[in-house]
């Protein structure tokens, strides 16, 4: 069974559609704990689902690399299997990526590589594409620049405001999320593929080798 802990930022409805899903006997990952960078509005669904939550405000700290040692520590706790950022605003320090990389996942509501950031529906919105998308990544040193796990196109419909292009990314991402997760669980997707020993990451004269 893949332990999760998921760390977020406001009100948690991608987090409930994951812990719904974890609910059922046969899915093969639980959430064992649940942070945020501030006292989320998404902890609601941890007390409904009896999670533990931990918050480490950036505000308390002197610095980012003292907040990201602390929320860390605090994730460590838990020795989770995997990690999963779902609507965590925040930028993780370098550090905390790469201890807890590549067995860390965040979801974008975009078509990554278009519309990286934190505005991801915004900025879909303001370039005026016909469509948009919701993705699932590795994350990596970058903003959204990680490997892609899953993706999937939705249209930007003509009466679309933030919010409701926002709402039926979110009903895909959830989707995305939950199979991913379950992907991971069962070997499906190998997070290990992605880390530092993997193949992929090897010097420049190994990948001129590779075949096109
Ligand atoms: C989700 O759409 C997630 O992809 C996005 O925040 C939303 C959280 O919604 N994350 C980002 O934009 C990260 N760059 P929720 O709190 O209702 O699950």
């Amino acid at each position: 069974m893949l332990s999760v802990v998921v760390l977020i930022s406001g009100g948690g409805s991608n987090l409930r559609a994951l812990l719904e899903a974890a609910e059922h006997p046969d899915f093969p990952a639980r959430v064992v704990a649940i942070g945020a960078d501030r006292d989320a509005e998404g902890f609601d669904h941890a007390a409904d689902f009896g999670i533990p939550t931990f918050a480490v405000a950036l505000s308390s700290f002197a610095d980012r690399a003292a907040w990201g040692d602390a929320l860390l520590e605090q994730i460590l706790v838990w020795d989770p299997d995997l990690v999963v950022l779902s609507g965590f605003m925040k930028l993780l320090p370098e550090r905390v990526v790469e201890r807890l990389g590549p067995r860390l996942i965040n979801t974008h509501p975009a078509y990554l590589p278009e519309f990286p950031g934190a505005h991801g529906v915004r900025d879909a919105l303001a370039a005026g594409v016909e469509q948009t998308g919701a993705s699932v990544i590795v994350v990596d040193a970058g903003v959204d620049t990680g490997p892609i796990l899953a993706q999937e196109r939705i249209p930007v419909l003509p009466e679309d405001t933030e919010a409701t292009l926002h709402d039926r990314i979110k009903l895909v991402e959830r989707r995305l999320l939950i199979e991913t997760v379950a992907a991971i669980a069962t070997g499906t997707i190998d997070l290990g593929a992605f880390g530092p020993d993997s193949p992929d990451t090897d010097s420049p004269d190994t990948e001129e080798l590779s075949p096109a």
